[in-house]
């Protein structure tokens, strides 16, 4: 299994865009199913998340051809119906190809995704979504079975304990263009992601309004034709991209960041002393704009909470706690959408750092300096803020397990790397430095980057 080795110390300086995003094009991909006509892709990074998606849609009959980043998904047989344990157990996200396939072709059968290692992550109000519906739902040799030859439009309450469900209003949202009649979803998620799916359901022919609103309203269509969309930038890369500058000191101007996305987390980084400037002002298009981010390398404490959206994203949890482990006093950070995922917590005190759990709450005693440890990755937003760890830390650090990083980041070691990081993508037996991670590099714009030790 592959590692990646971290000199820390270095800075991050120049130029780097941001890519497509990996949570967004899931949904997207899968609302192919939902017509017999072409669907245009643009801007889908190349991640194993999006190749395990493609791998599922070619099973489930779609004819899927990819030129460097654009993708067309063509269906050509929709008699199939099952989206198999192998699949969906390398990928949670399988869930949303359940409403578009029922809603095109009366069934569905997905397995049921299991719990993963940030926690419990039940699909209890996607099936409650789809049962409003008029779907008839049975589990089967875990396989959550659907049918319904015609949904029916209604009213859908989708809040939960933690909050709405994304995938669930992707799910919902997407069955709900070919019902009959209306749906309004109250309590949708309001994720950006949603806005996006929304766009391209109605470029589609859907007659959906308010997504990225907890209302959404839905007027069913007979049918739905061909589209081309653009996959909107991905926040939390975008995010982790930005921490890494300023836990490293660094100076970088960002490309195409999805800045009304990140709001909160701009907020955040202005109270901690962490210069965020959007350098575009007269762009209109604020979901890709030019920012600079900077810092000096001293933080000030800050105390966060995780919550949906618009406020601040679980998916940056891990990796604004390591910046925090090298403020000057005591922060605390609650997660409120997945109260166990901490797994990075007892790996960064194993560098250096002083962090205290107590169930959803971790406080987070400020230290002079992280020093570099060999750790273990245990999920993919958990690694992120593993090699921003490393990125400051004093000597050199190993970060197990880096599969789960490479799920949802594009090459990170590369594209650290050409801002002025010193990583190493090694194999974790040998510690033999490897050629690099099956997947295509996303060359930054242009790099000023430069060292220091
Ligand atoms: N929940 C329920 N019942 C459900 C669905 C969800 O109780 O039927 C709970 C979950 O257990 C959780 C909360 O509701 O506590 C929110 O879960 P949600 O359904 O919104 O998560 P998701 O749609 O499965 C997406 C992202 C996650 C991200 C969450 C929250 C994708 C592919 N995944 O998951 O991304 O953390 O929304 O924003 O879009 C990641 O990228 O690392 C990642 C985990």
């Amino acid at each position: 299994m592959d590692a990646f080795r971290i000199q820390g110390g270095t800075r991050l300086s120049g130029r780097w865009g941001v890519d497509g995003s990996k949570n967004a094009a899931l949904p997207l991909m899968a609302a192919s199913l939902l017509c017999d006509e072409p669907v245009h892709l643009r801007g889908i990074p190349p991640l194993m998340d999006v190749r395990n998606m493609t791998r599922l849609l070619r099973e489930l009959g779609v004819d899927i051809h990819a030129q460097g980043r654009d993708y067309t998904f063509h269906v050509t047989d929709a008699t199939k119906l099952h989206a198999r344990y192998e699949i969906v157990k390398t990928m949670r996200a399988s869930i949303c190809t359940l409403g578009p396939m029922l809603a095109r072709r009366g069934e569905a059968r997905v397995s049921m995704p299991g719990g993963c290692a940030i926690g419990d992550r039940p699909v209890d109000l996607h099936l409650r979504g789809l049962e409003a519906l008029g779907a008839q739902i049975t589990l089967e040799g875990g396989d959550i079975v659907a049918r319904a030859k015609k949904l029916i439009g209604t009213t859908i309450f989708l809040g939960g304990p933690f909050g709405s469900t994304v995938l669930g209003t992707a799910n919902i949202m997407s069955a709900a263009v070919l019902a009959r009649g209306c749906t309004v979803i109250e309590s949708a998620a309001c994720e950006p992601e949603i806005a996006d799916l929304a766009v391209l359901l109605n470029a589609m022919g859907a007659h959906i309004s308010g997504a990225g609103t907890p209302r959404i309203t839905i007027e069913g269509v007979d049918e739905l034709h061909s589209a081309e969309h653009e996959v909107l930038p991905d926040r939390i890369v975008a995010g982790t991209l930005a921490i890494a500058t300023a836990i490293s000191g660094g100076d970088v101007t960002f490309e195409n960041y999805p800045w009304d996305h990140l709001l909160a987390l701009t907020h955040l980084m202005h109270e901690i002393g962490i210069v965020v400037e959007r350098v575009d002002p007269s762009n209109e298009l604020t979901s890709r704009c030019t920012v600079r981010v900077a810092a000096d390398g001293t933080f000030k404490p800050v105390l966060f909470t995780t919550q949906p959206y618009p406020g601040f994203p679980t998916d940056l949890q891990a990796q604004l706690m390591s910046l925090l482990c090298l403020a000057d006093g005591n922060s605390i950070v609650t997660e409120k959408i997945y109260p166990d995922r901490f797994m990075h917590v007892p790996e960064l005190n194993r560098m250096g750092a002083k962090l205290v759990r107590q169930g959803p709450t971790v406080v987070v005693q400020g230290v002079d300096e992280l020093i570099g440890a060999p750790v273990m990755a245990s999920d993919l937003r958990g690694s992120a803020g593993l090699i921003l760890a490393g990125l400051a830390a004093r000597g050199e650090t190993e970060v197990s397990r880096i599969y789960h990083v490479d799920r949802g980041y594009v090459r990170i070691e590369e594209q650290l790397n050409n801002l002025g990081a010193n990583i190493e993508r090694i194999d974790g037996e040998t510690g033999e430095v490897v050629g690099g991670a099956p997947l295509i590099l996303t060359k930054p714009m242009t790099s000023g980057a430069q060292k220091t030790a």
